[in-house]
């Protein structure tokens, strides 16, 4: 088969068996292509809990499977390559919070979206890059617990002087691999080009930008600007879809190592062997880790 022949199929079958396909950006060109709804984590999660097909597919990666599951428990949620995890959501668990928990008593539990179901069931509200600022500024407490991610984390707190924070010591592993050096070297290949960066980087490497935001937010930003050229310090698919949708202006990676291989791993095979039933994972929760992960994101929901 051709991919322009898999990609007619998925659109046949998908609308056959009543299938919505949720696609996080950082999925290659091609996976876009196919999607109903294209964004970031903040705006997938409200894409789920709109939508009305019976079965969703998530091209991303699992924690996105499971918050599309807890905000529509109904529905069959299927997660397009069920190898697909993220390093960072795997880094706490219950246990570790609990430690976390006695060491910062009084602290409100701030959550990034990218932690798993059973996670969220002991955070008072989750956060996603884009709205991380807004909720945890919004959010009645003075003192906050920020897990996993410490950049995103050190981010929020720089822009909230007013509260007090702890952070847990996790990181996005690409993200986090970024130094000031390459930031340095792209600059010096591009001077011209604007720095537009992920707060998932790390302190040094925020401080250098141009922008700071979410995936969504630094697609826009290009979009928008008058400027010709940017350095993308986001996943390398978004430096791809920048390219296809501005061919007037060029953008390139902060460096090769900025590539999520759990995001990579999905293909349009994955996604036509789901619509088929022979592929593909579908999300399974208890009762109670919907009900209490459902608390923690829709009080994101309610507050962003
Ligand atoms: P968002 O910008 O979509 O929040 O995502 C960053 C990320 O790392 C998703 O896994
Ligand atoms: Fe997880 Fe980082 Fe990959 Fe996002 S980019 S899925 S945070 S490892």
């Amino acid at each position: 088969m051709t991919i322009q022949e898999i990609k007619a199929e998925i659109l046949r079958l998908k609308k056959e068996k009543d299938f919505c396909i949720l696609v996080h950006a950082y999925q290659g060109q091609e996976i876009l292509e196919i999607a109903d709804y294209v964004g970031d984590s903040y705006g997938l999660s409200v894409e789920a809990s709109k939508d009305s097909h019976k079965n969703i597919i998530m091209c991303g990666v699992r924690f996105m499977a499971e918050t599309c599951k807890v905000l529509s428990p109904e529905k069959k949620v299927y997660l397009a390559n069920p190898v697909a995890g993220c390093p960072m959501a795997d880094q706490i668990d219950l246990e570790k919070l609990a430690e976390l928990k006695k060491q910062y008593p009084g602290y409100a539990v701030v959550a990034y979206v990218n932690t798993t179901s059973e996670l969220k069931t002991g955070c008072d509200v989750c956060v996603t890059s884009a709205s991380a600022v807004e909720i945890c500024k919004k959010l009645d407490a003075d003192k906050i617990l920020f897990v996993p991610d410490q950049n995103l984390g050190s981010y929020v707190a720089q822009n909230i002087p007013e509260k007090e924070f702890a952070f847990f010591n996790g990181c996005c592993p690409r993200h986090f691999a970024m130094t000031a050096q390459d930031v340095e070297k792209a600059k010096a290949l591009h001077p011209n080009a604007v720095f537009l960066v992920h707060p998932e980087c790390r302190p040094e490497v925020v401080a250098q930008a141009d922008y700071v935001g979410s995936t969504t937010g630094i697609m826009k930003y290009a979009r928008n600007s008058d400027a010709k050229e940017f350095i993308i310090g986001t996943e390398n698919s978004i430096v791809e879809h920048l390219q296809f949708e501005c061919p007037d202006k060029q953008f390139y990676p902060l460096s090769v190592a900025l590539t999520c291989m759990n995001m990579k791993v999905t293909t349009l095979m994955d996604v036509y062997n789901v619509l088929r039933g022979v592929g593909g994972e579908e999300i399974e929760l208890s009762d109670d880790i919907i009900k209490g992960a459902k608390k923690c994101i829709d009080r994101m929901i309610e507050l962003g």
